[in-house]
């Protein structure tokens, strides 16, 4: 593990927790591996664009290797993400919830990376049955997230209602990324006391984790 990739979703600057809390992470990360090599991709505070006609077109055209220029050019800046993603072995995200979501640009990053051919592929079977390859193994990925509100961890009372981490759980295990730890500070729009607590037991499980890592 010696490329890290830092995923920011939220698009407030010094004032995000989860960013905040991934730097923790980072910052230790850094001393105990100091050859590793981390670059950051902004999602929150960039703009990532949704995904367009043009760019359905250019994904799913029949025949990849005799995609028309214009088409490539569609799809440069997915090829930049996806080529960004293979090219690193710990996936570092912070990211608050939305709407009990992702932040748009997090979900328009994860638009550009499920790709037919290079993140995944699908054949058939003798029957016809659709079998999915999961073509990114071996990389590790670490979720950082703040909440508003609590109880939306696994077992809580609005577990239910969580579609924010889960959701970003469940597109990298299709492509292949199941090692996943999620960390998350809740209740930063209740009692601050208690956000206090939950964001600093977090830091520390934050801290500790990137010495093992
Ligand atoms: C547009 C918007 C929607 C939000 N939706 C939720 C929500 O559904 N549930 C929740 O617990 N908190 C929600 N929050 C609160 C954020 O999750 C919370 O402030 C979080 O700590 C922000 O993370 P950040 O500090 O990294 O930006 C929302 C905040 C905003 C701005």
């Amino acid at each position: 593990m010696n490329k890290i990739l830092a995923i920011h979703g939220s698009p407030r600057g010094e004032r995000s927790h989860s960013r905040r809390l991934a730097e923790a992470f980072l910052q230790v990360w850094q001393t105990t591996h100091p050859d590793a090599q981390l670059t950051r991709r902004e999602v929150g505070r960039a703009f990532i664009p949704h995904v367009s006609e043009a760019f359905v077109a250019a994904n799913f055209y029949p025949e990849p290797q005799a995609r028309p220029l214009a088409m490539q050019a569609d799809l440069q800046l997915s090829d930049e993400l996806v080529g960004e993603l293979i090219d690193h072995d710990l996936l570092v995200f912070s990211t608050p919830m939305y709407n009990f979501g992702l932040p748009s640009g997090l979900k328009a990053w994860i638009d550009h990376i499920v790709r037919m051919g290079l993140t995944f592929d699908v054949t058939q079977d003798s029957q016809g049955i659709a079998q999915y390859q999961r073509l990114l193994q071996g990389k590790k990925a670490l979720i950082v997230t703040s909440r508003g509100g609590s109880g939306f961890g696994p077992g809580g009372e609005y577990a239910a209602m969580n579609h924010a981490d889960p959701h970003l759980r469940t597109a990298l295990e299709f492509i292949g990324i199941d090692d996943i730890t999620v960390i998350a500070a809740e209740g930063e729009e209740s009692v601050p006391e208690a956000f206090r607590r939950s964001s600093d037991e977090a830091e520390r499980q934050l801290r500790d984790l990137a010495r093992t890592f």
